[in-house]
């Protein structure tokens, strides 16, 4: 797409990253590079090691090898200070906090109380007239689908430059599947970059710039959405089941 900014410095460069649970050697070098306002899709069967990847990013899971974020060294540093250099993520699990409000979730994701950011609270509500209507409800009443917005939504109150969205359509019903690839859509256009964890061809297919395939902890194949879709042979070795 026309706003990836490829003659610039990387916004996020990951070289040979290793991970480990215990013994378990899960990352085995993954190489991945996502350019300014660039979507990158990473798909890849279940347990071969995308979320891990997130987790080593975000310094969840201890990193081995070199992450540089806008330049900058991360690997190494607490989650905290990621997020705070303007990498959001937003996990598998949609861990909203229950007891509080949508808006009161919403308010818990802005950063820099001083900076109001590229995203504000009334316009998302006005984006997604269910948070809206639910605006002043205990988070923990809404559904999945509306659970999943608002982790993306609050995400994007902390202002990220790139976002990980890690499997944001798993288990929604299509009609909320639509919308929530609506507001991946509406993050790109805003110039976020964007590295999208998702089983969904359609979906990735449809906002990614560029698409990496994982295999075995390492990245198996890398290519545009137009030549990914001529290669049967990898979508058959690496994603059918
Ligand atoms: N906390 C953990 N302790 C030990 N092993 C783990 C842990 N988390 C993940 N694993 C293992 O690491 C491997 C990669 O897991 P990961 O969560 O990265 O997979 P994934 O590609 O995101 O797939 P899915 O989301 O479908 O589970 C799997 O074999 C998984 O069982
Ligand atoms: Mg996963």
């Amino acid at each position: 797409m026309s706003h990836v900014q490829r003659n610039v410095e990387p916004m996020l460069k990951v070289e040979n990253l290793h991970a480990y649970y215990g013994k378990s050697h899960v990352l085995q070098g993954v190489n991945m590079e996502i350019a300014p306002g660039e979507v990158v899709a990473l798909l890849g069967r279940n347990g071969v090691g995308r979320s891990t990847t997130a987790k080593a990013i975000m310094g969840e899971v201890p990193p081995k090898g070199q992450i540089l974020f806008k330049g900058q060294r991360i690997s190494g540093l607490p989650s905290h200070r990621i997020a705070h250099l303007g990498l959001g993520y937003v996990p598998e699990n949609r861990d909203i906090f229950p007891a509080m409000t949508v808006r009161q979730n919403l308010i818990l994701g802005i950063k820099n109380m001083q900076n109001t950011g590229r995203w504000n609270i009334e316009q998302m509500l006005d984006m997604f007239p269910n948070l809206k209507a639910r605006a002043d409800t205990a988070a923990g009443v809404l559904s999945g689908g509306e659970k999943q917005m608002l982790t993306i939504c609050r995400t994007l109150m902390g202002d990220p430059d790139l976002i990980i969205i890690d499997e944001p359509t798993e288990g929604l019903a299509p009609k909320i599947v639509q919308q929530v690839g609506d507001l991946i859509a509406t993050i790109a256009k805003a110039g976020v970059s964007i590295l999208l964890v998702e089983q969904k061809l359609s979906i990735a297919l449809r906002i990614a710039d560029k698409v990496y395939v994982m295999g075995h902890g390492e990245i198996v194949y890398e290519g545009s959405p137009q030549e990914f879709l001529d290669r049967s042979d990898i979508r058959k070795e690496w994603l059918e089941v």
